[in-house]
């Protein structure tokens, strides 16, 4: 019998572009004849369809304008247990953040990707850094501020931030991903106007130092065995890898294998599965760290729970480098999530 997969895309994050391009490359590579595709499309504003038309029109977002092949109700599907394994797509919030692996555990749907809890202290850049300051590992300092207190104490805050780190720093909200509402400032005024930016998108943010690196990024898959591809490096376009870098640059690159020796390339490895499993990571993960260029340490920066997963993105073509291709990862991804608890 085939197995029947519910393939979820779009969503209400701020990562709803990349997530229809993740989706695309995965509906147009998961191998049909082992399995029965349930593509379902959820709008930024959260609607969930049932989407029967043409893949193509998935990525441009013209789906959502093709009445006849979008059928209301695609929760549905999920709520009547119509299929046998979920793939949330999804990027950020409400996909990536432990509330739809919530609702397929309520709903005991086997899902791909990290559980409840690991998913939502992944998508929470200051409560990653909580957790994993308890084992030591290595990451650069930082300093939390919250909304509300930011306004009560503007000038002390400030004070400390500079005190404490110095510049240049970088602030993120909190839950961010794919860049959203981070900045780098080099100064006190760039340090306020990026704090009211990231206000935007979170109460929680993370104001970090910024360290003179170079990135390297791990993807991990599997369980309780869970095991690492060959690093990969980004090469930005531009000073960080911001939005625009990211997605719209050309002249940002991919380097895989990532420039390192034997013995670096042994430890980032060793040390993304041990951050993945005390992470409580299952399914896959990609684990990214900041190489210092003088020192050549390492830095957890953070985790991405379900990282792009275009057919050009890091994760796949790590593993792809490493001798899996893209449709046997889909398989393995399935695999992982059917034999897993829900
Ligand atoms: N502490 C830091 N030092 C140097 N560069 C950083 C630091 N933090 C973030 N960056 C840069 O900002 C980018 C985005 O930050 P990141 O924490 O990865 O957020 P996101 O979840 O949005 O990808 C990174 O890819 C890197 O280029
Ligand atoms: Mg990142």
């Amino acid at each position: 019998m085939k197995k029947k997969i519910a393939i979820l895309f779009g969503g209400q994050s701020t990562e709803h572009e990349v997530s229809i391009v993740s989706a695309t490359s995965v509906l147009n590579n998961i191998d049909k004849n082992k399995y029965d595709i349930y593509p379902i499309g959820i709008t930024r504003d959260g609607q969930w369809f049932c989407y029967k038309g043409d893949i193509n029109n998935i990525k441009t977002g013209d789906w959502e304008k093709d009445e006849k092949n979008k059928l209301a109700n695609g929760q549905n599907i999920l709520f009547n247990r119509e299929v046998d394994v979920v793939f949330p797509v999804l990027h950020g919030m409400y996909g990536e953040d432990g509330t739809v692996q919530g609702l397929c555990k309520l709903l005991k749907l086997p899902f791909v990707g990290p559980g409840v809890l690991s998913s939502a202290l992944c998508m929470d850049k200051i409560y990653t850094k909580y957790v994993l300051e308890k084992f030591k590992i290595k990451q650069a300092r930082y300093v939390v501020v919250n909304k509300n207190s930011y306004y009560d104490n503007k000038e002390a805050i400030i004070e400390e931030i500079e005190e404490s780190l110095g510049y240049d720093v970088f602030v993120k909200p909190a839950n961010s991903g794919s860049s959203v509402g981070i900045t780098k400032a080099h100064y006190r005024e760039e340090l306020e106007n990026g704090l009211e930016e990231a206000f935007k998108y979170d109460k929680r943010i993370l104001v970090e130092e910024a360290i003179n690196a170079r990135e390297v990024e791990v993807a991990v898959l599997g369980n309780e065995d869970a095991k690492a591809a060959v690093p990969g490096e980004i090469i930005p376009a531009k000073e960080f890898y911001d939005y625009e870098a990211k997605y719209n640059n050309e002249n940002s690159k991919l380097l895989i294998p990532a420039n390192l020796n034997k013995k670096e390339e042994e430890e980032i490895k060793d040390l993304a599965i041990k951050i993945y499993k005390l992470l409580d990571c299952e399914g896959l993960s990609r684990v990214d760290f900041l190489m210092d260029k003088e020192t050549g340490e390492f830095y957890f920066n953070e985790v991405n729970t379900i990282p792009g997963f275009t057919q050009i993105s890091m994760y796949p073509k790590l593993w792809d480098a490493s001798g899996k291709s893209y449709s046997e990862l889909i398989d393995e991804l399935i695999s992982l999530a059917i034999i897993k608890d829900v």
